[in-house]
């Protein structure tokens, strides 16, 4: 078993900790913030992924977690694993601040041999640099590993123990199998390269997969003025093994911690070396169109929404997680509210405080049921599994008019029909249909209000 080290305790950091303790390695993380230390200590994470609690609680009370807040005088690891963040800077360009401030830190603590394995997302290049600097801090035996990550939020732990792949790049052959053994009872393809083309695979991976949703949704909007189903299409082009079925949900596009950053990182560093990266920029720009097509359905249905009250029915990203980093969900609640609306925000696992920090002038509702009364337009934004049970019926009395607009193509449409709303949704006109009825009476003898998805639980 080997003596790991994790910096950087957010998503990517906090899983390796947990998985590489499961896997019975000695792990000590190290994070700057102190807050997400004193949480590790309790076993707790500082996010939410399903799974991952459990991982740290015995990983901490076997004594194979360590959690520090600041730098021993040596790092006791063959292996550092640099988890930190590289968010966006001006044009796209990733901030490489908390990467050049880890390396000054840890370099004089490294043990001699030491690995520095890299899994944070960085533009191609900075492996070298990582090298560079460390080598400059006096460190001469140290070598460098690109090792990028390719969890996705909410079956993080699942997609680290079982990886598609394995990404292993170095200049060091040597450093590169000692990294490749670390995975070797994954049984997973491990594909050994140098540092920048590894560094590039990240970035190619994560572009192509916000191509293939932008390219559905794309498709999505011609289906609209052509009549045809545009999850048919996808059924139909996903038997096709060339194409694949996975990533081709039509909705209101993607967001997250990691597509916006990194397309919008692929294409400065592309632009500033002189190539002409078209392609990210349409599929950026596709994603963008995306939300005001949908803001657009809602004016058109509603004859404006100047004075309306809308509820949207999500705030994460996506569903089984609590980020709303660059949620689409967000993005097209304050467009309606912008348009004039009166946009209420519900989800049922992200805080009212957290929204708020990004969105201060959204209102965000911890009870759909108080916030239904009146209302003239649902908007499924993430497809939570407790919206797709929704009593459709019960919500449908307490509204002004019940158009409900499916953001994501996750309803029973004949059901949210037959609940008496006027239904709209990506790139299935077929499923639309019916002008919209306003509703005349609220009926709450029912019992609505009772159920707990209705209701947040933060
Ligand atoms: C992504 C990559 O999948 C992962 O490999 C990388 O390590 C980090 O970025 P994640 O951000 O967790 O993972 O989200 P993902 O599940 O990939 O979804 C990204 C966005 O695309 C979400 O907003 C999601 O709603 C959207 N999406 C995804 C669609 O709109 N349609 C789809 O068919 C698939």
């Amino acid at each position: 078993m080997a003596e790991i080290a994790v910096i950087g305790c957010g998503h990517v950091g906090l899983v390796a900790v947990g998985c590489f303790a499961a896997l019975g390695h000695q792990v000590t993380a190290v994070d700057v913030d102190t807050r997400r230390i004193e949480l590790l200590r309790r076993g707790v994470p500082a996010i939410y992924e399903p799974g991952l609690e459990d991982l740290l609680r015995d990983g901490v009370e076997s004594g194979r977690i360590e959690a520090r807040d600041r730098y021993p005088a040596e790092l006791d690891a063959d292996f550092v694993f640099l988890a930190v963040g590289t968010p966006s800077s001006t044009g796209g360009a990733s901030d490489l601040r908390a990467v050049r401030d880890a390396i000054s830190a840890l370099a004089p603590t490294l043990r001699p041999n030491a690995v520095i394995v890299n899994k944070s997302t960085v533009p191609i290049g900075t492996g070298n640099m990582i090298a560079e600097t460390a080598l400059s801090a006096g460190d001469t035996s140290v070598s460098v590993v690109s090792n990028p990550e390719f969890l996705q939020e909410g079956t993080a732990v699942d997609n680290f123990m079982n990886p598609d792949r394995v990404i292993v790049g170095s200049d060091d052959p040597d450093a590169a199998e000692r990294v490749a053994q670390l995975y070797e009872d994954f049984g997973a393809p491990i594909l050994r390269t140098d540092i920048r083309t590894a560094e590039m695979i990240k970035y190619a991976s994560n572009a192509f997969l916000a191509t293939k949703v932008s390219f559905i949704n794309e498709m999505a909007s011609i289906c609209d003025v052509v009549n045809a189903d545009v999850t048919e299409v996808a059924r139909g082009m996903g038997l096709d093994d060339r194409i694949g079925s996975k990533f081709l949900r039509a909705g209101i596009g993607w967001g997250g911690s990691c597509f916006p950053k990194d397309v919008a990182s692929l294409e400065h560093t592309a632009s500033m070396s002189g190539a002409h990266p078209q392609l990210l920029r349409d599929v950026v720009e596709i994603n963008k169109e995306q939300r005001r097509r949908i803001v657009h359905k809602i004016q058109t249905a509603l004859g404006g929404v100047e004075g309306r009250r809308i509820v949207v029915l999500g705030a994460a990203f996506k569903p089984n997680t609590d980020d709303i980093r660059e949620s689409p969900a967000l993005e097209v609640s304050d467009l309606l509210r912008l348009a004039g609306a009166e946009v209420l925000v519900f989800d049922p696992h992200v805080s009212a405080e957290k929204i708020r920090v990004e969105f201060p002038r959204l209102t965000v509702t911890p009870d759909l049921i108080d916030a239904i009364e009146g209302t003239d337009a649902l908007v499924l934004a993430t497809e939570w599994p407790a919206f797709i049970d929704l009593p459709l019926a019960e919500l449908a009395l307490g509204m002004r008019t019940a158009l409900f607009i499916d953001g994501r193509n996750a309803m029973d449409a004949r059901a949210v029909r037959e609940a008496g709303f006027t239904y709209r949704c990506i790139g299935r006109p077929g499923l639309e249909g019916g002008p919209l009825e306003p509703v005349t009476h609220i009926d709450r003898s029912n019992g609505v209000g009772s159920d707990h998805a209705l209701a947040s639980n933060r």
